[in-house]
């Protein structure tokens, strides 16, 4: 490698980025050396974003120097951060569909065209992929590649640009289990090539497992710095959010709670069939039930009918067979408003594309389901303090940290804007909630309120779906546990004392044999 191991590769020195009101970072010290995986944490809002988009010339900021290689810096644009060998993998890849993986890695590289090119791209495409585990088939549209496909593409692309500093911004939000541990890897081999990589993440236990060293920030400042060796989940918690969580302290602290007697079924799927983007069946006859006061759980590997299933109950897909229940009537086919009318609430999968407006304040975002229904409406015409009261509480409650209700929604964290949807959501008191990773970027405290408020609405009698990847969540919070397989329920479960194994078998598609679809017996007591 180019680089001294050890040598520090980014040297940030008293670094501030002030957004109106807001300093998203006051007088950072941040330094990261080649060799190392450094991890940056912090509760949603504390500025981990912000710093790196510094580091990689999307912003500029108001104070601080910042070094690479050694040598002082002053980045105008990702471009120039690029040709310093700082690369950032965005949550939101930006990738051209239609085009090939070897094509989008040519995208925008002062080479020769495309055309010319390829063959060579693609060999080194399939070295760089098999050095570092990152297979990926150089020739296949984007398109038909799974998410945890396209962020290969996206960091063999920074690689093929000669990044030697990669920044990746919660890589492991969208990936399964299976795939986190496979990109952990990865960027070990890349550190142990001299690398330097910085890894945000809210898993603590992953953070513990990649990193060399740990940076906390919270609200904008570096709280501390300390090596992953000599650190824990709790230590790097308390740090994060300058207080003991409970549910840190003993893991798993949260048990399955008691089993409530359920009520009426809320949800029924009967034979429920829906295509997938590309035309594919991905739900081939589902048959599912839900009742009042129940959660059932949804697992399964990503890409096997779980987005389709969300969107097909909530009216953001067609059902192609099949029929849909909601409160004993027909939904089957509804348009996602009647489903909403219906008390269905929708945590979505992707929330700026089907449940929040980037461009929007937080008060509109706040009353976009309910502004046609009093108090917030009187006849016609939408009632201004009643609107504002309700957004003022929505924020307190649900602790989203943003300067007023008249921010812009875009402008929030990403685990602010989450905890903004779950709790506009939740607000109706509905009687079915279909959630699709609900603690998805969402911080160690958030996530503890967010299943307190699951919690909570199974209590009061809810109905609640809850699509999950993380097998801990499932088990925490759920009564019974379907798996997923190729758009077919390869068993349903109860989840108390579920078989972590048991359900990764399902959920490669091997039946246990003779799992019956068994319902949780209520067991009174106290
Ligand atoms: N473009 C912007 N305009 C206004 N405020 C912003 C902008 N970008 C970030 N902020 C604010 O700066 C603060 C830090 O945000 P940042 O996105 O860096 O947090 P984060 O640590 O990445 O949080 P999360 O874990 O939720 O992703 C937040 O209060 C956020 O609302
Ligand atoms: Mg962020």
């Amino acid at each position: 490698m180019i680089h001294d191991e050890r040598s520090p590769a980014i040297e940030m020195r008293g670094i501030g980025k002030r957004f109106g009101a807001t300093a998203a970072n006051a007088d950072v010290d941040f330094v990261a050396r080649f060799g190392e995986v450094h991890a940056l944490v912090g509760e949603n809002g504390a500025g981990k974003s912000t710093l790196m988009s510094i580091l990689a010339g999307l912003y500029r900021p108001d104070a601080g120097t910042l070094a690479i290689g050694g040598r002082p810096v002053r980045l105008r644009s990702p471009r120039e951060a690029i040709g310093l060998g700082v690369g950032m993998v965005y949550q939101h890849f930006m990738l051209v569909e239609p085009f090939t993986v070897a094509e989008n890695v040519l995208l925008g590289q002062e080479r020769a065209g495309p055309w010319l090119e390829t063959g060579a791209v693609e060999r080194e495409l399939r070295e760089l992929g098999e050095r570092y585990g990152l297979a990926v088939d150089p020739r296949a549209p984007v398109w038909t590649l799974s998410v945890g496909e396209q962020q290969r593409v996206e960091i063999l692309r920074l690689l093929h640009r000669g990044a030697k500093i990669l920044i990746l911004d919660e890589p492991t939000a969208v990936l399964t289990p299976q795939e986190a541990a496979g990109l952990v890897r990865t960027l070990r081999g890349l550190a142990a090539d001299g690398f330097c990589i910085v890894f945000i993440s809210h898993k603590l236990d992953e953070v513990l497992a990649v990193a060399d060293r740990v940076t906390v920030l919270r609200r904008g400042r570096v709280v501390g710095s300390v090596a992953a060796a000599e650190s824990d989940r709790r230590s790097l918690a308390r740090l994060m959010v300058g207080r003991e969580l409970a549910s840190l302290v003993e893991r798993p602290a949260e048990e399955p709670h008691e089993a409530v007697a359920t009520g009426e079924p809320v949800l029924e799927l009967a034979g429920l069939r829906a295509e997938g983007d590309a035309g594919r069946p991905a739900l081939a006859g589902i048959d599912l039930a839900v009742r009042a006061g129940e959660t059932v759980g949804v697992a399964g590997v990503a890409g096997n009918g779980q987005r389709e299933l969300a969107e097909t109950i909530t009216g953001l897909r067609r059902a192609s067979g099949g029929r849909v229940r909601i409160g004993g009537a027909d939904a089957t086919n509804r348009s996602p408003g009647e489903i909403a009318r219906a008390g269905v609430a929708h945590v979505p999968e992707d929330r700026l594309a089907d449940g929040l407006i980037g461009g929007m304040d937080l008060a509109g975002n706040a009353i976009l389901r309910r502004y046609r229904r009093p108090p917030l409406a009187r006849g016609p015409f939408v009632v201004a303090r009643a609107v504002a009261a309700f957004a003022d509480r929505l924020l307190k409650e649900h602790g989203v940290a943003a300067p007023g209700r008249r921010t812009r929604l875009g402008t929030l964290s990403g685990g602010n804007q989450q905890k903004l949807l779950l709790g506009r959501e939740l607000a109706g008191e509905p009687r079915l909630i279909v959630a699709v990773h609900p603690t998805r970027g969402v911080d160690v405290g958030a996530t503890e309120a967010i299943h307190a408020l699951l919690r909570a609405q199974r209590e009061r009698g809810a109905a609640t779906l809850l699509i999950s990847e993380d097998l801990d969540e499932l088990l925490a919070l759920a009564d019974r546990i379907a798996v997923l397989f190729e758009g077919r329920v390869m068993g349903i479960v109860p989840a108390a004392g579920a078989d972590p194994e048991r359900l990764g078998l399902l959920m490669a598609g091997v039946d246990g044999g003779g799992v019956a679809p068994v319902r949780r017996v209520a067991v009174a007591g106290g």
